[in-house]
């Protein structure tokens, strides 16, 4: 009788060993509800965004006081933002950064200079906002450029 609960415990240790040193499995991805982009354009000025971020295109109203920086979100660029980057810049804003030619005015001792405002924002707002911002971005497509076709021994037809 002691024997099977030894090996059942023993299999436990295993699985909960490989748990822990293997790669994050998909499946234990973490999702988040589904956001409401009109709800998240309410909270982004309720919750005073609009004191450092213009949103491309939008036509947001003036903050209450305006910001230590005036960074635009959306618009077309590079590289889409993940739903993941999102979350992470909301939520943890020193932890993904900004990539910007702008990081001296954008960063204070390596800090972003945007609060979390983890105490205030609901996560329904998180969400929502996350829904919101989403929708802002558009991918830029890529100057083609048209190269001049060479062809070897041309100047000595
Ligand atoms: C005091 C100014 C300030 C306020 C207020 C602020 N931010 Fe920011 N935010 C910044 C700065 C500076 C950056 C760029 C540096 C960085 O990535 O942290 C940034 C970056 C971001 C990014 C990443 C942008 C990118 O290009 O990847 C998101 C998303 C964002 N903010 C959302 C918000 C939301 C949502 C709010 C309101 C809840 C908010 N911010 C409030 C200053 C601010």
């Amino acid at each position: 009788m002691q024997r099977p609960i030894a090996c059942a415990a023993a299999a436990v240790t295993a699985l909960l060993l490989t748990a822990c040193q293997g790669p994050i499995s998909p499946d234990a991805a973490m999702v988040l509800p589904e956001g409401d982009a009109a709800r998240g354009q309410e909270a982004f000025v309720a919750l005073q965004c609009t004191s450092c971020h213009v949103v491309a295109g939008v036509d947001l109203p003036a903050p209450a006081a305006e910001g230590p920086v005036r960074y635009t979100l959306g618009g077309e660029v590079t590289r889409i933002r993940s739903y993941e980057e999102l979350v992470t810049s909301v939520v943890n804003p020193t932890h993904r950064l900004a990539r910007s030619f702008r990081q001296e005015e954008l960063t204070q001792d390596g800090e972003s200079l945007m609060p979390a405002l983890n105490d205030v924002m609901t996560v329904s707002q998180l969400v929502d906002i996350v829904a919101f911002l989403q929708q802002q971005y558009s991918l830029k497509p890529r100057p083609t450029y048209r190269y001049p076709t060479y062809r070897y021994g041309a100047d000595e037809e």
